[in-house]
């Protein structure tokens, strides 16, 4: 078997006396779809940030490649030159629940800005590459608007453009649409779909299970300080075979009809 893509080690974080979780585990293969089910603070949001280090865990690892990028003391403290940091970030492309453009720049200089900063590109270059990026999501007349005029779907859309811009190989979704009207919901899942059509690793934290079934090769659903049940979407949300698990999709599929 192939090396993993990435690989998180004994990864644990608290904030203070709160044990968010400890000892995760997880390997993700390349084209893998993982999608993280779990109850709200059970630590979703805290796990994608630690994978590309937005959140500093306490404990553990984080490979790429076979190469650990992050490593945590068990103090609390990184053993990570900010080399690493910085490649980890650009492997790692994160969209995030609330879009977090800048809303000052165009929708294009959101796109380019990374490419502009981090890559060190001049700005035509970026811009052209922007207005790819932009296409690809569906957006390609909107670079010069500003955020603020734009659905929040369309925002999700840039927010995405602005991720695949800077040629992550792994891309983390934190409920990338669960900020959005319902009526949106379907133009960024369709982006996300494409993008799993394409073959891209990805970890997609959502409460749309219905999609997580359809699009993702492998579910985990957290608990109880970690990883509480996993497996293929047909084993962890058909036929789940813990307590917890089967509650919150029984609580999640109440209403559906
Ligand atoms: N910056 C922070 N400082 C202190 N505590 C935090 C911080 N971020 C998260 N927490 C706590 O960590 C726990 C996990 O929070 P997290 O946001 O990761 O949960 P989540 O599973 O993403 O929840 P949701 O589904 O509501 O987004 C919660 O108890 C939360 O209060
Ligand atoms: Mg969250």
């Amino acid at each position: 078997m192939s090396e993993p893509l990435l690989r998180l080690g004994g990864l644990g974080k608290s904030f203070g006396t709160n044990l968010v979780f400890s000892g995760v585990d997880l390997d993700v293969m390349p084209g893998d779809r993982i999608a993280i089910l779990g109850a709200s603070g059970s630590g979703k949001s805290t796990l994608l940030r630690c994978i590309n280090a937005l959140e500093t865990p306490d404990e553990g690892l984080v490979k790429i490649n076979g190469t650990p990028l992050l490593k945590a003391d068990g103090k609390g403290r990184l053993r990570s030159t900010e080399r690493d940091l910085c490649a980890l970030r650009q492997r790692v492309g994160m969209v995030f629940q609330q879009f977090n453009l800048f809303p000052h720049m165009t929708v294009a200089g959101n796109v380019a800005e990374g490419l502009v900063t981090v890559r060190g590109m001049s700005s035509g270059k970026a811009l052209e590459r922007a207005q790819a990026e932009l296409e690809r999501v569906g957006l390609g007349d909107k670079g010069d608007a500003y955020p603020s005029r734009l659905s929040g779907g369309q925002k999700q859309r840039v927010a995405i453009a602005r991720a695949l811009a800077m040629d992550p190989e792994i891309l983390l979704f934190d409920e990338p649409t669960s900020a959005l009207d319902p009526a949106l919901v379907g133009e960024v899942l369709g982006v996300i779909e494409q993008l799993a059509n394409e073959g891209r690793t990805m970890i997609l934290v959502t409460h749309e299970i219905g999609f997580a079934y359809h699009v993702a090769t492998r579910v985990v659903f957290v608990a109880e300080h970690g990883i509480y049940e996993t497996g293929t979407p047909e084993e962890v949300l058909k036929h789940p075979a813990r307590p917890l698990t089967q509650q919150f999709l029984a609580d999640h599929q109440r209403f559906q009809f």
